[in-house]
């Protein structure tokens, strides 16, 4: 089989090197890809968003499944028109992706179809918004309704900062058409957790739980980013609790879809709360998270290609998903500054000692060969991956390889891992 990964980042990478694992797979093309996908695919320069272009090669190529990373091509209709051109592809249709590219489309399903989410109201007018806010308390949340690239949420302390946040969203366009929609949201309390699941739009199967660090420093203090670690399993999941996610909020929000007329075929990722009232979803995407796919994906025993083959033909209720009975941890190495202004085209060193480490991955997100050297070329460059029979274990392999990588300004956090580490005792 001729598999297509579409993307560049730390999860394209890891999605690359689970894929070339497949016994059916014989060869893996990434578009665009990264230095470090060209270790285990052949990157071809056509962007991820350039949906003709993808059309054209997959056809020339003669791909047999594409399966597709962000979140971009998936709202543009990637899938709608690798389908109608008769190519197969992994991924949900694009009015399926509107759960992720529009914020306000995912509330208005989850309130109708009894999804458990904060309480919330939709924007376009600033002054029915101020007026709004000023009737709440603070703590609040103001979230762009289009993709912001993970930014486009403002988790407000103050009722004047969340002000503000409407101000720019809606009168300074800072996220241009994605932010001329908010929504303001109740704050809710509790612990985060990440439940991704394979649907073929009937059958719904949960994979492994992890937990993603979306503050870019320890302690979860500064900016949100799209994510600075992650580890899996999260034990903050328990199974009543995963068995109370699939019945409240998987398996409704597959069948309110499809009661809508959409069939979700692909990967959910739910962003929930954990609540004193049990779980609440903050988001929906639409595909695998980064960088939870890259704790999630070493551990999956079953050949993904035949799970994402049964996702396309409707067949996952005939499939067992098996997993690896250990811990992974990722540690995100970024750029220093990032999620804000940051440099390019650090030199990055110690990638083949950290390589030489058993259990370890180190997935690559932003980076570039030049001159044949490995440079630093996003906000996030590496994802350092480890897995053990522990948690500790894990985490302690995933920052002896973290120590061994160098490049300027390199940034990281420490204490990845730490809540599941503290709520063992
Ligand atoms: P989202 O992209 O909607 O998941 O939001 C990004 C991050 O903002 C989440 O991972 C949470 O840490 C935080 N967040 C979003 N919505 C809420 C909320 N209603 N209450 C508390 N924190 C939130
Ligand atoms: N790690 C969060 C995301 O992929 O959206």
């Amino acid at each position: 089989m001729r598999v297509l990964v579409v993307g560049s980042g730390g999860r394209e990478h890891t999605l690359a090197w689970k894929i070339k694992q497949c016994p059916q797979v014989d060869k893996v093309y990434c578009a665009p890809g990264n230095a470090g996908i060209s270790q285990v695919a052949e990157c071809v320069p056509i962007a991820a968003d350039d949906i003709t272009a993808l059309v054209d090669f997959a056809r020339k190529e003669e791909i047999d499944l594409t399966v597709v990373g962000p979140e971009a091509p998936l709202t543009a209709g990637i899938v709608d028109a690798f389908m109608a051109a008769g190519l197969r592809i992994f991924g949900p249709q694009k009015r399926a992706a509107q759960l992720e590219g529009s914020k306000v489309f995912a509330k208005e399903l989850m309130e109708k179809y009894h999804i458990p989410t904060a309480e919330s109201k939709s924007f376009t007018d600033v002054k029915e918004a101020l007026d709004y806010l000023y009737s709440q308390q603070a703590p609040i949340v103001i979230k762009a309704d289009g993709l912001a690239a993970g930014k486009g949420v403002v988790v407000a302390a103050t009722l004047a900062e969340a002000a503000a946040a409407v101000k720019r969203m809606l009168v300074e366009a800072e996220f241009g058409s994605a932010g001329s929609r908010i929504i303001i949201e109740e704050f809710l309390a509790g612990e985060e957790v990440t439940v991704l699941a394979f649907s073929d739009g009937n059958t719904t199967i949960p994979m492994a739980s992890s937990q993603d660090h979306k503050a870019a420093y320890d302690h979860d203090q500064g900016p949100n980013t799209g994510g600075m670690g992650a580890y899996s399993p999260a034990p903050v999941l328990t199974k009543e609790l995963l068995a109370q996610v699939e019945r409240e909020v998987l398996q409704p929000t597959i069948t309110g879809l499809r009661a809508e007329g959409i069939i979700f075929k692909g990967v959910l990722y739910a962003g929930l709360m954990i609540t004193e009232k049990g779980p609440k979803v903050l988001e929906y995407n639409v595909r695998f998270g980064d960088p939870e796919c890259q704790v999630i994906l070493p551990r999956l025993k079953t050949d993904l290609c035949s799970i994402m083959l049964a996702v396309i033909n409707n067949d996952l209720a005939n499939t067992t998903i098996e997993w690896y009975d250990n811990h992974a941890a990722c540690v995100v190495m970024a750029s220093g500054g990032y999620p804000l202004a940051y440099e390019k085209g650090k030199v990055i060193s110690g990638l083949e000692e950290a390589a030489k480490l058993p259990d370890v991955s180190v997935f690559h997100a932003g980076t570039a060969e030049i001159d044949g050297q490995i440079v630093t070329a996003g906000g996030r460059v590496l994802g350092v991956t480890a897995w053990a029979d522990e948690l500790a274990a894990a985490l302690a392999k995933a920052y002896q390889a973290v120590e061994a990588i160098s490049f300027a300004a390199a940034h990281y956090r420490h204490d990845i891992g730490q809540k599941a580490i503290c709520r063992k005792g």
